[in-house]
């Protein structure tokens, strides 16, 4: 019994100490999860935009003509990826101005997507053809979805 009291303390105690290790240990586990996450994004968000998007804006992002605008380095999608949520969901039907090009035919809806495939998407197309940015998350799409005009 005693013996048992003793190796219970003793691993006690070795958990405690591996738990005083450092915060930065801690926090590049931390970055490396969000590494990892940030590609699971990508890789999904790479299969819904060639199933949804990709017969428009082409799947290197770089639009057609002056019918479809570019994704890729695209000043209007980069300024605002809570208003490109939106524009995925609920389609779009106005002029914009797009890298200095006027574009103005309609973009079809998406209801049948959800939060996390908008996350994903919106990622993809924000971290693609040299646009770069941080994780839209699925948490932080769900209340931008929300919030929409
Ligand atoms: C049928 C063609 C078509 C499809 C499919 C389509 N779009 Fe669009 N998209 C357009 C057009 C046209 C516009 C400009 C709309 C306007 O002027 O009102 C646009 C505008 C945009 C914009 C804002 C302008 C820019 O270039 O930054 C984004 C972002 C965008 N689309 C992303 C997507 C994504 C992501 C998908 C897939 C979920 C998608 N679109 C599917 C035609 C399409």
């Amino acid at each position: 019994m005693r013996l048992i009291i003793i190796v219970a303390s003793l691993m006690l105690m070795t958990a405690c100490s591996s738990g005083k290790d450092t915060h930065e240990e801690e926090s590049s586990e931390l970055s490396h999860r969000e590494e990892i996450r940030l590609k699971q994004y990508i890789v999904q968000g790479k299969r819904l935009y060639l199933t949804h998007c990709a017969n428009c804006h082409q799947a290197d992002g770089s639009g057609l003509a002056k019918l479809y605008p570019p994704l890729a380095k695209s000043d209007y999608l980069m300024a605002d990826l809570k208003r490109a949520a939106c524009i995925i969901k609920n389609g779009m039907n106005q002029e914009i101005v797009v890298n200095g090009i006027t574009f103005n035919q309609p973009m079809p809806a998406n209801d049948e997507l959800d939060p996390i495939d908008v996350a994903e998407i919106v990622t993809y197309i924000s971290n693609s053809w040299g646009n770069q940015a941080n994780i839209s998350s699925t948490r932080d799409v769900s209340i931008w979805l929300k919030k929409c005009e």
